[in-house]
């Protein structure tokens, strides 16, 4: 909604691309179901607003994943959530709400869910960075 989401997206873009591992920052404003129909592996990286809701724009994602329920199977991914603590009641809803639909409809999730916390301080771009190169080692991992 203000861009951290998509600047922590970008970050780990530039940090997990190399000449062997071609990665992309997809925003998910007109997305639906079908993006997890491909044969990738996917890095879902989402805030959280209102009433611990998922922002705006993936919010038709989020919905057409729980009303067409496709099976999810053969997906592996990984959760980096952003939100704030002061928020005690749904800190990080926005990514928790995403692994909990993409487990129930069979997808596989690498590693723990990142939470961050936009009042500890703590740069979530640089972060991202740190977490997801630990992420990546995890999706190598036999
Ligand atoms: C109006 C508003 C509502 C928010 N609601 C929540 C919330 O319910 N839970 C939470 O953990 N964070 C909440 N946040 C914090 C944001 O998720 C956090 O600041 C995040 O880093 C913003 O990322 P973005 O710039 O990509 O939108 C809220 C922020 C705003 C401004």
């Amino acid at each position: 909604m203000t861009g951290t989401a998509q600047l922590c997206a970008q970050e780990m873009e530039l940090a997990l691309g190399d000449d062997d591992t071609q990665v992309e920052t997809v925003m998910m404003d007109g997305l639906d179901a079908s993006v997890f129909a491909t044969n990738n592996i996917f890095l879902v990286c989402t805030s959280t607003y209102g009433q611990g809701d998922v922002p705006d724009n993936a919010r038709a994602l989020y919905e057409d994943l729980k009303a067409k329920r496709p099976d999810l199977s053969r997906v592996r991914y990984g959760v980096f959530g952003l939100g704030d603590r002061t928020y005690a009641e749904t800190f990080n809803f926005g990514g928790k709400r995403f692994d909990d639909i993409l487990s129930e409809l069979g997808a596989t999730r690498v590693g723990e869910r990142y939470k961050h916390d936009a009042s500890s301080g703590v740069l979530p771009e640089e972060t991202a960075v740190e977490w997801c190169r630990e992420w990546a080692s995890k999706l190598q991992a036999p």
